[in-house]
């Protein structure tokens, strides 16, 4: 049975939020954009609440932007018997539910995700919880949501770029748990896709993941494909002018490195490995990494939180559609990953 608690709207009412109204006190948290594009379509619906806005971005998924958030619940004297709603991307529902869950020791919290790598990825499994300088989730806790609620049509104001970064995670879960998903999914280009069908089925395979290991002591893992090599690169181009990239396209780039080196330590067959290199080169296009990054991105993989001595951990394919954990690799087949990607 699933741990996760997702409901699936294919349109919004009041009865959506029928059980919001036992609290005695609830805070929507916004930043500017989905108070702009989301808020709208909610607000006649919920019962009394009061808005909490907080900046976009994730530079703003700090303790700072906690504090004010925790400050606005005092000053309305919310009890413990209160809840908040996170509407927004990952980086409201991180930060958010990270501070209903340390509000008064924890007060219930609601997702509702209004991106597609929230709707997919981040609202689902219970990881909370803020950046500390430069380290990207530093600080945070796992508690699963109360509730989460996935409204496709949240979708239609997200620009196209965080569309296309949410859609690396779908790729992803296709890529370690699901085949014949996959088959269909790349046989389209990502303006063709049909989210409605979609996003369902990826959070399916998220919360199965999740639901078998709950904190990360194996199968959870697979979630980390492409994310090794595909985190040093997001990192690295971050601080970069004119090179940064969201999540999903570093990601991107991560799956094809990755690939590659299941094709050589996991049993990835060749066919594949071009199967999903020309599908993801044909969304995301080619990012220009230089022979000079691979020094940096060395370095940024050794700061890795999944490193054991000098080699690094690694989720890997042994086929489209499954997905092995804790692959040791040294650094000389990590760059010749990323040269080969450099080659294609
Ligand atoms: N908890 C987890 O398991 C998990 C998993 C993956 C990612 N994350 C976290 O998620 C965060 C990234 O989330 P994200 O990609 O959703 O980014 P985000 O929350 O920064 O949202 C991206 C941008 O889109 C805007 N936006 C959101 N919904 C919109 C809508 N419907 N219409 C118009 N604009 C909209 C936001 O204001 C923001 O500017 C990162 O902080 C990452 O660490 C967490
Ligand atoms: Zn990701």
């Amino acid at each position: 049975m699933s741990i996760n608690k997702v409901s699936f709207l294919s349109e919004l009412d009041a009865s959506t939020f029928k059980n919001l109204q036992g609290y005695t006190s609830l805070a929507v948290i916004v930043d500017e954009n989905t108070k702009r594009d989301c808020y709208p379509l909610v607000s006649s619906l919920l019962p009394e609440h009061i808005l909490i806005e907080v900046v976009s971005g994730e530079e703003n998924k700090t303790l700072d932007t906690c504090q004010h958030i925790w400050q606005e619940l005092t000053n309305a004297g919310f009890d413990r018997k209160a809840a908040v709603l996170d509407l927004g991307g990952g980086v409201i529902g991180d930060m958010g539910g990270f501070c209903a869950s340390t509000y008064k020791r924890g007060i219930d919290f609601w997702q509702m995700p209004t991106t597609l790598l929230s709707q997919v990825d981040a609202s689902v499994g219970g990881k909370l919880g803020i950046d500390f300088g430069k380290l990207k989730n530093h600080i945070g806790v796992f508690n699963i949501p109360d509730m989460v609620l996935i409204y496709p049509e949240f979708i239609n104001t997200l620009p196209p770029n965080e569309l296309r970064s949410g859609f690396a995670e779908v790729i992803k879960h296709c890529l370690i748990a699901d085949a014949k998903h996959w088959n269909t999914v790349s046989k389209k280009p990502l303006k063709e896709q049909d989210l409605a069908t979609i996003i369902p089925h990826s959070i399916n395979i998220k919360d199965g993941v999740v639901t078998s290991d709950p904190t990360e002591k194996g199968m959870r893992k697979i979630l980390n494909f492409g994310h090794t090599a595909g985190h040093a690169i997001e990192s690295y181009l971050l601080d970069i002018p004119g090179r940064k990239l969201l999540h999903g396209e570093a990601i991107a780039v991560g799956m094809i490195a990755e690939a590659y080196l299941s094709t050589k330590f996991t049993g990835l067959k060749e066919s594949e490995l071009k199967e999903i290199q020309e599908y993801i080169l044909s969304v995301y296009g080619k990012v220009e990494i230089k022979e000079s990054d691979l020094e940096h991105l060395y370095a940024y993989l050794l700061q890795d939180k999944k490193n054991t001595g000098k080699k690094l951990s690694f989720s890997l394919l042994s086929g489209i559609g499954t997905c092995t954990y804790d692959q040791f690799i040294e650094w000389s087949d990590i760059e010749e990953a990323y040269k080969y990607y450099m080659s294609l």
